[in-house]
């Protein structure tokens, strides 16, 4: 038996419990990974507690990242004893996630740690990471240089929107953290490097088509109204990098961005991103984190306490990442 959170049905709140599967209740792949650590996501809230249609098919074992050690492995490239990270390919979603105490995988699905990483750090990185450190590359591949001017990030206290400032502001840019949370400032100015703050409800009504220009660039956790006044205040030949939907899904803007100021906006997925992105990404984090310790701020939580913690986040008051230990070290039983 072991461990997991175990999505049953698609209605009601919450749908999920921590309790004890059989091994044999998961779909076999040929790597078999101890998992040390998964992290909860606003996507994992939305599936815990039924808020939203993640899942495709009951029962399923959420959590769309982890971080463990191969364990068993029918695949002579990976090898007993690999620490690995698996972020997306439909975890969590399509296939048992990360919030078990064994995860089955595709090789595909998994890469190896970078050397200069630790396996919290790999947690802590997680999606959010990913997302934002993928925001940040098409920033770069679309020219918007910090000489450009300042990047504006929405849902800035949040997983990806901290990692999006944190790196913006490493890599030399000049970051406006755009948040709800009225006590963050001293987090995002001085821990993770913004330059100023705008509060978000300056951004989360239906606002002009076009407004002053103030940014080379945004990357937007949020979506909806905030996207549309993001895009609307962008400089001319400008970028604003769409990958979350914290506020919604809809989109009511004009063409006016695009056809009078040449504004681009670029959509982020690091759910199915391609392998090589991905080995972009985790790379240009570990040039990072050669120089500096990870600052993003995370509380780390066990199973049984994953389903009132994503309750709470989906309240939109997390700062930084929730981090849920496997404590127990999982044995596999005897073949
Ligand atoms: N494209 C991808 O591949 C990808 C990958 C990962 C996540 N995502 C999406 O990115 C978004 C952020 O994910 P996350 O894991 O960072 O979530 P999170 O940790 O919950 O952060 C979301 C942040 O958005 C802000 N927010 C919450 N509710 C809001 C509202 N009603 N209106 C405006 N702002 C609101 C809050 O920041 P402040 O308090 O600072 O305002 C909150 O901390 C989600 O929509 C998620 O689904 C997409």
């Amino acid at each position: 038996m072991l461990q997991a959170i175990w999505l049953t049905h698609s209605t009601g709140s919450p749908i999920s419990a921590s309790t004890e599967i059989e091994a044999s209740a998961l779909t076999h792949f040929p790597v078999t990974v101890r998992v040390l650590y998964s992290s909860l996501n606003y996507k994992d809230a939305l599936a815990i507690c039924g808020k939203a249609p993640v899942i495709r098919q009951f029962p399923l074992v959420p959590g769309i990242d982890m971080v463990g050690e191969v364990i068993a492995s029918q695949l002579p490239n990976w090898a007993v004893g690999q620490q690995v990270v698996v972020t997306g390919w439909g975890i969590g979603e399509q296939y048992h996630g990360g919030l078990a105490e064994i995860f089955y995988a595709k090789p595909e699905w998994l890469m190896e740690l970078p050397p200069q990483l630790s396996a919290i750090d790999a947690a802590v990185i997680g999606t959010a990471g990913l997302t934002a450190m993928l925001a940040v590359l098409q920033l770069e591949q679309q020219g918007i240089t910090p000489e450009r001017g300042p990047i504006a990030v929405s849902g800035a206290s949040g997983g990806v929107g901290s990692f999006s400032t944190w790196i913006l502001a490493k890599l030399g840019y000049e970051v406006v953290a755009i948040t709800g949370d009225c006590q963050a400032t001293e987090y995002l100015v001085e821990t993770l490097g913004a330059t100023s703050l705008s509060p978000r409800a300056e951004f989360s009504e239906p606002g002009k088509k076009l407004l002053a220009e103030r940014w080379a660039g945004a990357i937007d956790c949020v979506g909806s109204h905030t996207l549309a006044n993001l895009l609307a205040a962008t400089q001319r030949n400008g970028c604003v990098i769409s990958c979350g939907m914290a506020q919604g899904l809809t989109l009511d803007t004009s063409v006016a961005p695009f056809i009078l100021r040449s504004v681009r906006l670029v959509g982020v997925d690091s759910v199915y991103c391609e392998t090589a992105q991905r080995q972009a990404a985790w790379q240009r984090f570990s040039t990072l984190l050669s120089e500096e310790a990870l600052p993003i701020p995370y509380q780390t939580i066990d199973l049984d306490q994953v389903i009132e913690s994503a309750e709470k986040l989906l309240e939109g008051n997390n700062r930084g990442r929730t981090i849920v230990a496997l404590a127990k070290p999982y044995s596999l039983p005897c073949q």
